[in-house]
């Protein structure tokens, strides 16, 4: 067991403007970064919408595949998408500008009238470009134009993604909340089991073990633990009466951190919970998730009932869970601001040094001075 460690990260990274700007140079904008599934965009017109730390991103399946875009019209920069995700063409509601699915602006009402404007102005007037790549089912999006490659990025993890991908599709809820809390109090909720005796009493403390094993990455990391007799019993009854199934290459319940915002908890290879932790400002952030289980064929009658109630269970399990949790990370923003020192870490927290690591590692190659 390592011994208890110091958090590299001081008090003020949770709630000073001035950080929030540089994790937004440093890492928000070259880390790949979740932006949806694959089964959102799956036909051409379908579009996804993100926030990256205050860049608005589109990303559009168009006859040649994804694109991702500024979500930002080239006229006077009206936000083009509003919802989180739809089926169109890519055209501004303020004046009607249109965009092909390259990004080039096709479609400028009153042009030979009213602009006039050449080929060279025209093709200058292109939506701004990100990178856009998938692993498995999963999407991702990077807005700086170099940097390793998605599959570089994830590491082993792309294995992980892959074999998620041939099981999980569509999710039967998407949903996010606004939390009084930096994304990193989310993120670090979310990567550590210590509370769950506490703040889980009703809930997950019955489902899992609460010793885990814990592999570190840089950055990336997951924990596995095993699930209780009964939780098996129960999922087994489950499937059994819903006739999914699920994926083979993981039992019990394992939790995977893709480093800077992404969480996968995945229970008895049957459900998939993907979370991530988007900055809003420096002491708010957005929890988007989505719940899903086993892809499968059209069901009727009994079989589209029990699925249902699965669904149903697991959706208000998750929002106990998410209940659970929300109180305590909202609290710990409260009093981070007093703090006087870095929070201490003991052997059960060990992903969030490994997180800790790499964000003042990234945050001083940008400004050496802040983070040292
Ligand atoms: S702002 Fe988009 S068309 Fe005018
Ligand atoms: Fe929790």
């Amino acid at each position: 067991m390592p011994a208890a460690t110091t958090s590299p990260l001081c008090p003020a990274a949770y709630h000073q403007a001035d950080w929030l700007e540089r994790e937004r140079s440093a890492i928000f904008e070259k880390c790949w970064l979740f932006a949806g599934l694959s089964a959102q965009l799956a036909r051409p017109g379908d579009f996804v919408t993100m926030d990256a730390c205050g860049w608005p991103v589109l990303v559009y399946c168009g006859e040649n595949g994804l694109r991702a875009f500024r979500n930002v019209c080239s006229h006077r920069f009206s936000e083009l998408c509003s919802v989180p995700c739809g089926h169109g063409s890519i055209r501004c509601r303020y004046h009607g500008w249109t965009y092909d699915e390259s990004g080039h602006a096709t479609g400028i009402p009153g042009q030979r009238e009213l602009f006039q404007l050449d080929e060279q102005q025209r093709n200058s007037l292109a939506l701004k470009r990100y990178q856009v790549d998938r692993c498995g089912s999963f999407v991702f999006i990077r807005l700086s134009e170099n940097g390793p490659s998605l599959h570089e990025y994830l590491g082993e993890y792309a294995l992980v993604l892959e074999s998620l991908g041939r099981t999980f599709s569509r999710p039967f809820v998407t949903e996010s909340q606004d939390w009084a809390a930096n994304w990193k109090q989310g993120v670090e909720n979310t990567i550590e089991p210590y509370h769950t005796e506490f703040v889980h009493r009703d809930t997950l403390i019955a489902v899992v073990e609460s010793h885990g094993e814990t592999v570190l990455g840089d950055g990336h990391s997951r924990i596995s633990h095993r699930l209780f007799p009964a939780a098996q019993n129960w999922w087994a009854n489950m499937l059994a009466s819903t006739q999914l199934q699920p994926c083979r290459d993981f039992e019990h319940y394992h939790h995977f951190f893709i480093y800077p915002n992404l969480c996968l908890g995945l229970t008895n290879g049957s459900l998939l919970s993907i979370q991530t932790f988007e900055p809003t400002s420096a002491d708010a952030c957005r929890l988007s998730f989505r719940l899903l289980l086993p892809n499968s064929d059209d069901a009727t009658g009994k079989l589209t009932s029990a699925r249902m109630a699965l669904s149903g269970y697991l959706e208000e399990f998750n929002q106990c869970v998410l209940a659970e949790d929300r109180g305590p990370v909202e609290a710990c923003q409260r009093g981070v601001r007093s703090a006087s020192s870095n929070a201490i870490l003991g052997a059960t927290e060990q992903r969030i040094l490994a997180f800790h690591q790499r964000l003042t590692r990234e945050i001083a190659a940008e400004s050496p001075t802040i983070a040292g």
